[in-house]
């Protein structure tokens, strides 16, 4: 037997991507709700309205650039949010998870939308709607004998904590998100177990309008705010110990971005992948160690990056440490110091993120390396360094799927990517004694895409009936890989056939 007997088994969601309702029961917009749809090749928008009045848009991927000075971020008139609507979960939920039951899920990832329980971040008292929706959901998960596992932030800051404060710019925003933690360890307090703090945290680099609401790609102004994120989440894991000793709480990282390949054997190569690797590692090096690591530190000298440490922020990053390793895994990173390197999709907005095209590896339909063995090299790596359990919160294959009669999809082929990549976990856990807590298929049931805001880019076990063009009549269908993953999860891993 490979994998250990309360492995968790299961699937990943994040209440931005599939609740819809999104001014149900007093709830405040995030800043999820002003990005618009997009395409593999059209990027996504981040809407206002200026001081004149008039709307604006600002780019989503690239170089991320504030709005003209006295805009506040806002849906506009005319135009597309998917994320308002998402799967409309807000209502369907006993369904759904009768439905994750029925594959014998062990375990479902959800977060806590943040502006549902504080609509703008700055209450001081909590929304009872919004609070008693997640018991509802959670009890409903408990009745099905599956383990919750909630991410407190996935890419959803209340919007006006950022027209307001510019968000996790503020140290105040700190105070927020604790008060807003420790409502959900109280309340939930012997409902909920496993929690991470933020989603994808290095995504700080990257995109930092989803790690925190930032319209802006400047280092001194993300670093800063990505410093503040890391004390509220010491802070967070603090609390939720003190609260219920037995609450495990864990950090989670875009490995995607951890896992990265030199082109070439060219040592000058393997630094680069070195140092982009330790974009990510920095994350995980202060939240599993408690302090900031020397290459991190020697950065922010050199580039005259100020974070604003105090001795209160060191003794509370020492005193939060998380207690595993949670992190998404869904492509390789593959760089190269000659700049004629091939892109592995020039065409993507999301180009410089996918790196140089890997001559080893084939991609998905939207240009994602997929990279079995990457997540064996993942696990290994990630175990080696902290020597704390993992826990792969997110893995998936975005495809297109076709309906056909009889209302299934043939997905062989996230079959095969299934495979491939438990095969992959099982070597890192029976060859390399990797302690892994669990593995949660990302989208289990179709949901709203990040990077694109599609429908059309699908990762689901379960068909969800809408369209790109808000057509579609909601309904749920079983894909072939349904029952596939229902059977690996009745052996624990063992029958991949
Ligand atoms: C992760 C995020 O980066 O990848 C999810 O945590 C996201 O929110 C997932 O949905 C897949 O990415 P995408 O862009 O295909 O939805």
């Amino acid at each position: 037997m490979s994998f250990r007997n309360d492995f968790l088994w299961g699937g990943a969601t994040a209440a931005n991507q599939l609740e819809g309702a999104w001014t149900a029961d007093g709830r405040g917009p995030s800043i999820a709700d002003v990005i618009t749809g997009g395409t593999a090749q059209r990027s996504r928008t981040l809407t206002y309205v200026g001081p004149d009045g008039k709307p604006g848009h600002l780019e989503f991927f690239g170089d991320l650039h504030e709005p003209p000075q006295g805009s506040t971020f806002a849906p506009i008139e005319g135009e597309w949010y998917p994320n308002h609507d998402g799967i409309d979960f807000y209502h369907t939920y006993r369904k759904d998870i009768a439905l994750m039951a029925e594959m014998g899920f062990k375990a479902l990832r959800l977060s806590v939308s943040w502006s549902r329980i504080f609509p703008t971040g700055m209450e001081e008292e909590p929304c009872e709607a919004g609070l008693a929706f997640y018991d509802g959901v959670f009890d409903c998960l408990r009745e099905h004998g599956i383990e919750p596992v909630v991410t407190i932030s996935h890419y959803e800051t209340p919007l006006a904590l950022v027209n307001e404060w510019n968000g996790w710019t503020d140290r105040r925003t700190i105070d927020c998100f604790v008060r807003y933690a420790t409502t959900l360890f109280e309340r939930y307090r012997g409902k909920v177990r496993y929690w991470m703090t933020f989603n994808e945290i290095n995504v700080m680099n990257t995109n930092a309008w989803l790690g925190a609401g930032l319209a802006s790609s400047d280092p001194k102004v993300t670093m800063r705010a990505a410093h503040h994120m890391l004390v509220a989440s010491s802070r967070a894991v603090k609390v939720g110990h003190e609260i219920d000793p037995q609450n495990q709480i864990g950090c989670m990282l875009t490995f995607s971005q951890g896992m990265v390949y030199p082109y070439s054997c060219r040592p000058e190569d393997v630094h680069k992948a070195w140092e982009l690797a330790n974009r990510c590692y920095f994350f995980s090096d202060v939240q599993a160690r408690g302090y900031y690591p020397s290459y991190q530190l020697k950065r922010y000298e050199r580039e005259g990056i100020d974070i604003g440490m105090t001795e209160q922020d060191e003794r509370d990053l020492r005193e939060g440490c998380v207690d595993y390793i949670g992190f998404s895994y869904y492509r390789s990173t593959t760089v190269s110091t000659d700049p004629t390197t091939p892109l592995v999709d020039p065409d993507s907005p999301m180009k410089e993120i996918l790196g140089v095209k890997n001559p080893y590896l084939t991609v998905s339909d939207w240009g994602w390396t997929i990279d079995p063995v990457g997540l064996r090299n993942a696990l290994d790596n990630l175990y080696d360094r902290y020597q704390k359990p993992l826990f792969i919160v997110e893995n998936g294959l975005g495809a297109v799927d076709m309906l056909k009669e009889g209302h299934t999809v043939d997905d062989d082929y996230r079959i095969d990517f299934l495979r491939s990549h438990i095969e992959a976990m099982k070597d890192a856990v029976e060859i390399d004694g990797v302690d892994l807590m669990g593995y949660l298929w990302w989208g289990p049931i179709d949901l709203i895409s990040a990077s694109t805001g599609e429908m059309k880019k699908r990762y689901g076990f379960i068909y969800v009936d809408r369209n790109d063009d808000n057509t579609g009549s909601l309904k749920r269908f079983r894909k072939k890989s349904f029952g596939w993953y229902k059977k690996v999860i009745a052996s624990n891993g063992e029958d991949l056939a």
